[in-house]
Parts: structure tokens; sequence; C-alpha cells
């Protein structure tokens, strides 16, 4: 059976920062409430013409390009997102047409901010299954679209960005060794975006209830996460015959640092063990995981043969934690690859393919 290794990192945010005190213009609050509170001193957010696609994108071709590895090589794109950008089409069709993955399948999941911990065990398990070699994962975000910025609940936790891992399959030992996944649908209240969805479409109603933005009960999610992360990394870890000493580092969902310090006492682990960024993005749900993981790898922190474990928690309620033995790219004696230039023939590709559509539209008209 092979195994599925994280050989590719990438990450990408928006550049426009804000900061507490930019919030504390809009509502009631201020830095050193937030900072105690949360962890959080700024975050990134999106500009107009950025979407979970276009960020999605250059986080992707960041890690193609660690992986030293094609668009047109991979086989599955699964993105995830708590900020979708469509309903349907998927992001992740988005993202495999602009990056020029020809023959990808791409599927979009949701799982809110755990998304990213279901998706990339669901990569795992397929390159594990030989039905795939090479997957890429991205979560990417702009929640700041779903904020309601008169909320002071919720508009001073998220923040912009995405971030993506390539999994590829290789004989050798290491990559995913284990993952748990739990659910909890009777907690769907606490954490929800109900607006534009079958239940409430969107019409003038939902829009002036605010359901077109996210609502969130703080204390109950607060409470289920100190209740769950330690829980789920320790169940990974037994899964995977491991204990919290032969981890070097966890790599938390970064959506507060008081649930990070609760989840390092329950695992008797000192907080230095843990990859922290919080205080500069903010909560950015799926993309929060991979982009702390790339700032530790750039670090210097995380290292090749590191065993680490990725722990999440979120909407639905879900939850869950994800080991691994840290890889790095595999080495290959191929060309340098440079997964920027593919970006042009795709553009190109995708012109020329709706040209064609567009014609062919024209003459199945005439047909009829
Ligand atoms: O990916 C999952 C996403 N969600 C989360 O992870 C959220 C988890 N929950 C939390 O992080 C915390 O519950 C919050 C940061 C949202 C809130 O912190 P808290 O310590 O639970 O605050 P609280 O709701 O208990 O409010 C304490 C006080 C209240 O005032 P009173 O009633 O004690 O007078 C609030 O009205 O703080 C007030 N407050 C604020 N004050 C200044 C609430 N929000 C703010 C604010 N600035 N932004």
């Amino acid at each position: 059976m092979p195994n599925a290794h994280i050989t590719g990192w990438g990450m990408h945010v928006p550049e426009p920062v804000l900061t507490n005190d930019d919030i504390a213009k809009l509502v009631e609050t201020n830095d050193e409430w937030i900072r105690d509170r949360t962890g959080i001193r700024e975050r990134h957010i999106a500009r107009e013409n950025e979407f979970p696609s276009t960020l999605g994108i250059e986080a992707s071709l960041k890690a193609l390009e660690v992986a030293n590895m094609a668009p047109t090589e991979l086989d599955l794109i699964i993105c995830t997102s708590s900020s979708p950008e469509y309903i349907f089409p998927a992001t992740a069709c988005l993202i495999q047409d602009q990056i020029g993955a020809t023959k990808a399948g791409a599927f979009d999941l949701l799982a809110a901010c755990t998304g990213f911990i279901f998706a990339t065990n669901m990569a795992a398990q397929a390159i594990r299954s030989g039905s795939i070699k090479n997957a890429l994962v991205v979560g990417t975000e702009t929640l700041s679209r779903f904020v309601n910025w008169k909320d002071r609940n919720t508009c001073i936790l998220f923040g912009d960005g995405a971030g993506a891992f390539i999994l590829q399959a290789s004989e050798k030992p290491g990559g995913v060794l284990s993952a748990v996944m739990h659910s909890d649908g009777s907690g769907a209240d606490s954490l929800t975006l109900l607006g534009g969805g079958a239940r409430y479409p969107a019409t003038e109603t939902t829009v002036h209830e605010g359901k077109h933005f996210v609502q969130m009960d703080g204390k109950a999610v607060f409470r289920f996460a100190t209740r769950v992360m330690g829980h789920a990394a320790k169940e990974a870890l037994d899964l995977a015959g491991l204990t919290a000493n032969d981890v070097q580092w966890i790599v938390p969902h970064q959506a507060n640092l008081r649930i990070i310090e609760t989840a390092a006492k329950y695992l008797k682990m000192p907080l230095d063990k843990f990859i922290i960024n919080v205080d500069r993005y903010g909560n950015t749900s799926t993309a929060s995981i991979p982009i702390a993981t790339v700032e530790g790898v750039q670090k210097g922190q995380i290292k090749v043969d590191d065993k680490i474990v990725f722990v999440g928690f979120g909407g639905g309620l879900t939850w869950g934690a994800l080991v691994a033995e840290w890889t790095g790219p595999i080495p290959t004696t191929k060309k340098h690859v440079h997964p920027e230039q593919y970006r042009f023939f795709a553009r190109l590709r995708s012109f020329v393919r709706r040209a064609i559509r567009f014609i062919e539209g024209l003459f199945s008209r005439k047909e009829l």
C-alpha cells in the first residue's frame, strides 16, 4: 500500500492589514480586550478583486513549486472553504481551470474550520487506496465578506487567506500516519451562515435579518473547542501508536490563543511545541492550519522526519486531528518545474474552450 506524503506547501494572504485599533473605529471594542480574550492583534482582509479562488490559486502554485510538480500531474483537487466563491460551481473547479490541472478531478468539501483536516485525510485515503498518485488540498477564505462589521462578537475574529498542501504517493514509510474525524450536528446552531442556501434563499427579508452573515454563540463554541481539541489530538496519536512525547509540533486551528492554551494543558505539552500565528492572521478558518504549517517550515521549526499533529474544530459541529511524519519534497532527477508558467497556458486553454463552447452554441441553435 502506498503512503501519502506531504511534499509541497504554500500560503497566500491578501496584503491589506486590519488592526484591532482599526476595528475599534467600527464597533465598541479595544485592542487590549481583543488581545486578552483571543490573542489576535491583526488580520489580513481581501481586496475587492480577491476571492477564494484567486487566493487559493496563489497558494496552490507555491505548493506545486515546492513539490516540483507540474499542475498537469495532479489527479485530484479538494478545496475546502467556509466562504466558497459560489454554492456551485465548486471553488476547486475554478482553481483547477486557472492553474491548468487538466487531468484532475476537483470538488469542494464543507466542514467549516475543520475542513483542511478532513480534506487532507480524504486525499491521503485516495492515495493509499492506489486510485490516485498526486493530490492538491486547498483551504481558502474571504470570510471578511460574510462578517457583520457591526457585530463585535464575530468581526474581531476572522481574517482572509489561503494555504495548500501537495500529497504524493510513495512506498517510503511516513507521511500521513493517522487521522480522526468527528461531527455533532446537534450543535449546528452554535456557528452558522444560514442565508443563500435552500432553506433561506436570498430575499430582502433574509438580508434584512442578516442571515448572510456569520452568526456565532461564542461561549458555546469556546466550551466545545476546549473540550475536543486535546482529546482529538490524543485519539489520533493513539491510532498512530505514538504519545505526545514522540511529537515535535502541534499545528492547531488558529481560532483563539486561550483555546490553544487549554489543549496544551490537556496534552501536558509546553506551549512552545505549538505553532501559533493567530496574533497576525486571526481565524482564517480552513486556511489557518496550512498557513501556520508553511510559516513553521519557513522559520525552520518544522523539519524533515518531525512528527506533527494537525488538529482543528469548527461549525457543524466538526472536529478532527491528523498525525503526519514530515517528509519534504520527494527527491527527483527531473528539471525544476515552474508551475507559475503554466498559468498563462491555463488561461489561454480556458479562453479557447469557452470560445469553442460559444461557437458550438451558435451552431446547435441553428440546428434546432
Ligand atoms: O473557528 C471557530 C470559530 N469560533 C471560535 O473559535 C469562537 C470561540 N469563542 C471565543 O473565542 C470567545 O467566546 C469570544 C472571543 C468570541 C468572546 O470571548 P469571551 O471571553 O467568551 O467573552 P464573552 O462573550 O463572555 O463576553 C465578556 C464581556 C461581555 O460583557 P459583560 O456582559 O461581561 O459586561 C461582552 O459584552 O465582554 C463583552 N464583549 C466585548 N467587549 C469588548 C464581547 N465582545 C467584545 C468585544 N470587545 N469585541
